[in-house]
């Protein structure tokens, strides 16, 4: 079955006699339907697999309870505590059952209270250290959940029992009684040769688990991160319903590539570049940050479908949007003697799309690009238009090129693991998609926002689907941006947008931030010139505060943003071409704006002296 949405625009131009300025604006004619639902088993098989537990084992102090409560808040499930569920049922605390029935007594109980999460469903349990040692527990969290052990020397585990402070070579101390006091199993001894013993007798049950973490030098939230990079690398946080659309993108009537945007869709990757018969060698680049979350799943996926594949990897951030970042890639690339045909993949936010699309598009003049955006902001729109780059002590994206991907593939389900400020950018390239070019769109935002903000995957899919299809129509119009046409709407709260990023100082700013802001400021020229209605204004504005996103400029200088503005690349001929809503759902470009009517929308967004 294939149901397609509709993605509406057409182009007309007005031409009004405001004085002063002159503007183009494009109507809303249906056009084709061209987002289609891959629901169909030949298409796209899910195969899906529902996991209900995640239970995490492992020694004492290896980080537990905090790691369940965070990987609970990642995927939006509930965490118990196996010992806290035990205390509760008995109504005593554990050092009083150890006390009154001993150990054997404490474990029939963790027995009961573990067959009780056993029924639990999206819950993520942290066991006691050592409720493992039992064959009957083992089976039964093996069979009713994906298990990872969560490891940590006995010298770490010691240090974090004690809070940091004692040194496994000191003697007895006050908080060795603590320890002991608080958990029975390290009495009866030195605290860490107690550890040390444990350790070593249920080393071999830890080692039964599906994926094991050392946590020694992590902190909890980057092993909450593993935790769910690992599952969505598997496939494994797929609900049943999970979603998945595509788009063919045509960039020339020859050339165009599939956008597929799929909840869970990583773990289909290998068959796809099976599909699109790549040789066995892959070059995957990711950021280290990407790679430390997804690295084991993507990659031993990509072996057993019999692929070769190798990661590089840069610093995370917009600096490794750098020449010499270039250059160490494509020494790697030269290194490894990558050739023509070899796919390189691009594995991570916006920066590693634009670094290694530009290094595939220019390494042996060219070798297949496959884009997997990891960020929504990449996702939504960096991964799709063919615009690959890097930045130049002189300006922004300075080199670049227009080179298609072969294959872009969007897993939403990556975006668990965004962090709140990364994601938060994205809204407002989503945002600016509904008001300046899909009034329905902007109505779903509004209507969906607890489930969308709450990364539900049914809906996260079908909207970061359809600004995909919405980016798509209107860079397939126009794949090389020449002539300025509609692709231009796209640049839509992007002139203050940059000129924010530039005077408060690139990555004060993130991008989306200051597109939110500046979106807000061109809405309010708009308004001034007659061109945008009040309630377009109101709703973006509610829109935007929404989705966490500012909408005031904070006190930066007026004037400071308007010189910078006047250096923005989309001056042409010396003028700004300002893309201004005219409705919602419809932007107008205009050209031939006063200073003085800038100032004033600068200033009432916020902007200062
Ligand atoms: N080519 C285009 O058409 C286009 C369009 C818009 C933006 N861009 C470029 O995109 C870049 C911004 O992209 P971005 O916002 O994705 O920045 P980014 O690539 O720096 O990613 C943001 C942060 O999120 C982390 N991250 C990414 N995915 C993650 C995940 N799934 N889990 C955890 N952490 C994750 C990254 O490591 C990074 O720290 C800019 O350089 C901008 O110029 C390009």
């Amino acid at each position: 079955m294939a149901e397609c949405t509709e993605v509406q625009r057409t182009a007309f131009t007005v031409s009004l006699e405001t004085p002063g300025a002159e503007w183009v604006t494009w109507g809303r004619t249906p056009v084709r339907r061209d987002l289609e639902l891959c629901s169909d088993a030949t298409m796209w098989s899910m195969e899906t697999t529902s996991l209900e537990r995640i239970y995490l084992i492992g020694p004492p102090g290896g980080g537990k309870s905090t790691v369940a409560k965070q990987v609970a808040a990642l995927l939006g499930w509930r965490s118990v505590d196996i010992d806290s569920l035990v205390e509760e049922a008995s109504g005593r605390s554990i050092p009083a059952i150890f006390a009154e029935e001993t150990e054997a007594g404490f474990r029939r109980l963790e027995t009961t209270a573990l067959q009780a999460a056993a029924r639990m469903r999206e819950t993520v349990i942290a066991t006691g250290a050592g409720s493992c040692e039992s064959a009957e527990n083992l089976a039964l969290m093996r069979a009713s959940g994906w298990l990872v052990s969560l490891m940590v020397t006995p010298e770490t585990a010691y240090r974090r029992l004690a809070g940091g402070s004692a040194s496994p070579e000191d003697g007895a101390s006050e908080s060795d009684m603590d320890i002991a006091g608080r958990r029975p199993m390290l009495g009866g001894g030195h605290p860490l040769d107690r550890l040390r013993l444990l350790y070593q007798r249920r080393s071999r049950s830890y080692a039964e688990a599906d994926q094991i973490i050392m946590t020694d030098d992590l902190a909890p939230d980057t092993v909450a991160g593993r935790v769910v990079g690992e599952l969505v690398g598997r496939g494994l946080v797929s609900p049943e319903n999970a979603a998945a659309w595509k788009r063919r993108i045509r960039v020339t009537k020859e050339q165009s590539y599939e956008a597929l945007v799929a909840w869970g869709g990583l773990c289909r990757l290998p068959s796809l570049l099976q599909q699109l018969g790549f040789p066995e060698r892959i070059h995957v680049v990711s950021d280290r940050n990407v790679a430390g979350l997804f690295e084991p799943a993507l990659m031993s996926s990509l072996m057993r479908a019999g692929f070769t594949p190798l990661m590089y990897q840069v610093p995370p951030g917009e600096p490794s949007k750098s020449l010499s970042q270039l250059e160490s890639l494509v020494d790697w690339l030269a290194e490894r003697r990558a050739e023509r045909g070899e796919a390189l993949l691009a594995f991570g936010g916006g920066v590693v799309g634009d670094l290694a699309g530009f290094a595939a598009a220019i390494y042996l003049r060219g070798i297949p690009l496959v884009q997997i955006p990891s960020s929504l902001l990449a996702q939504v729109d960096a991964s799709i238009g063919g615009k690959v780059g890097i930045d130049h002590s002189r300006g922004k994206n300075l080199l670049g090129a227009f080179y298609q991907p072969r294959l872009v593939l969007a897993d939403p389900a990556l975006l668990l693991t965004l962090p709140g400020r990364e994601l938060c950018e994205g809204w407002a390239e989503v945002i600016k998609h509904g008001v300046a070019l899909d009034a329905e769109y902007a109505d779903t935002l509004e209507r969906e926002a607890d489930a969308l903000l709450a990364k539900k995957p049914e809906p996260l899919t079908r909207v970061i689907a359809r600004s995909v299809a919405i980016k798509a129509s209107v860079v397939e119009e126009d794949a090389l941006e020449a002539d300025g046409g509609r692709r231009h709407l796209l640049n839509y709260g992007h002139t203050i947008g940059h000129a924010i990023e530039s005077v408060a100082g690139y990555g004060t700013w993130l991008h989306g931030e200051a597109v939110a802001a500046g979106m807000m400021a061109e809405a309010q020229l708009g308004r001034h010139l007659g061109i945008t209605p009040d309630e377009v204004v109101t709703r973006q504005r509610a829109l935007l505060e929404r989705y966490g996103l500012p909408t005031s400029l904070g006190g930066i200088s007026a004037s400071d943003l308007l010189r910078a503005c006047l250096w923005d690349k989309k001056v042409q001929h010396g003028r700004i071409r300002w893309v201004l809503p005219s409705a919602l759902g419809k932007a107008a470009v205009v050209s031939d704006v006063g200073d003085a009517d800038i100032e004033r929308a600068l200033r009432d967004v916020g902007a200062g002296a």
